[in-house]
């Protein structure tokens, strides 16, 4: 056989060989049988020494010729196996470098703290700052500094959960600690505490939780927020109450919204007046969400009584102020119509994330 029939021979069997190979290393693997140092093309170009002079030009162009085409195989025989190695393993791994990140879960916030959160920058554009108070009180701030003595018939207002005196319950007495230890029942006695602690003017919001021994029921939990908004100064006035919130209440609820006062009594208040807003379930119609009244109270307010103003260290002949509560569970339950206020704490994840969306 002529030395052009073993290149011929050689070129078809590279050929074959190369695209029999299933991976990049049995492709590596040929590449040395083929050009390796004792490669078997290497072998035939050996052997072209021995070739008739005449012939050995054609021979060895031939030659090269050959060894281009194997190399261009390999290599692109190289090219499409890694490239199908690569997707195996990443689909191995099920690692796909090309899908959109998982999304994190994240928490957020409560209804009622979302709805906080907006009063909150509402009234700090009015220049009200943020002045907390503690949940476990003491009678003298839930009560007597706010003008509500002992055994007056007011407390009935607010029915009081009592911390028991220490060792009383465990003796089978329970009673009311003898220090007066309360969980606070609204957060008025911040009010105290605010004009205790700070300069004139004051100008404060207390959010926060309350506790009432309450039947429980729809609309009444034993655990509820409150806002106390607080102002004391010289020269405020039942006006300025009332222009506050109205003003309030448009940017909680638009432009729109009508409002109306009404004649309260809180004895720490004088005078004292509820604040309703038309009702935002019908509009103003009536319906069963406002007892056909067309109308909601969303809170309680008015003007600090003198009693109170000297309870926090300041003489009511020189400096005045209005206080209102604002009752944030009922308002989130208008915003979103919420018809059970104990959905708030029930800790039942499909009622809370159902309001994700809301910051
Ligand atoms: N503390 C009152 C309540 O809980 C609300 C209130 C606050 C009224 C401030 C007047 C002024 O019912």
């Amino acid at each position: 056989m002529s030395l052009a029939d073993d290149l011929a021979t050689l070129r078809a069997s590279a050929r074959d060989r190369l695209s029999a190979a299933t991976s990049a290393d049995a492709v590596e693997a040929l590449r040395h049988e083929l050009l390796g140092r004792s490669g078997e093309l290497t072998v035939l170009l050996r052997a072209l020494g021995t070739a008739p002079e005449a012939e050995r030009p054609a021979l060895g162009r031939a030659a090269n010729e050959v060894r281009g085409e194997i190399e261009a195989t390999i290599n692109g025989r190289l090219e499409t196996l890694r490239g199908a190695d690569l997707e195996r393993r990443l689909s191995d791994e099920a690692l796909d470098m090309s899908a959109p990140g998982r999304a994190v879960r994240m928490g957020h916030l409560h209804p009622v703290m979302t709805l906080m959160r907006d009063l909150r920058e509402i009234f700090h554009a009015y220049g009200f700052e943020v002045y907390e108070g503690p949940e476990i009180e003491t009678d003298e701030y839930n009560f007597e500094l706010l003008n509500i003595p002992p055994d007056h018939p007011a407390r009935d207002l607010w029915d009081t959960l009592y911390v028991a005196e220490p060792g009383s319950v465990e003796a089978g007495d329970p009673r009311p600690a003898e220090d007066g230890t309360i969980l606070r029942t609204h957060t008025s006695p911040v009010q105290v505490r605010a004009m205790r602690a700070l300069d004139l003017p004051i100008r404060v919001i207390t959010p926060g939780r309350c506790f009432r021994y309450e039947a429980v029921d729809a609309s009444h939990g034993f655990e509820f927020h409150q806002i106390e908004g607080l102002v004391i100064d010289h020269d405020t006035s039942l006006a300025d109450l009332k222009g506050m919130l109205e003003e309030i209440a448009r940017a909680l609820y638009g432009r729109d919204t009508r409002t109306r006062f009404r004649p309260g009594y809180y004895p720490f208040t004088e005078p004292s007046v509820a604040f309703d807003v038309t009702c935002l379930v019908c509009g103003g119609p009536g319906c069963a969400a406002c007892g056909r009244t067309g109308w909601m109270t969303i809170l309680g307010a008015g003007m600090v009584h003198p009693e109170v103003i000297r309870s926090g260290g300041f003489d009511p002949d020189e400096v005045q102020g209005y206080a209102f509560g604002l009752g944030p569970d009922r308002m989130t339950m208008l915003r979103h119509g919420i018809g059970d206020i104990r959905l708030f704490f029930s800790a039942d994840l499909r009622f809370v994330t159902q309001f994700a969306e809301g910051r």
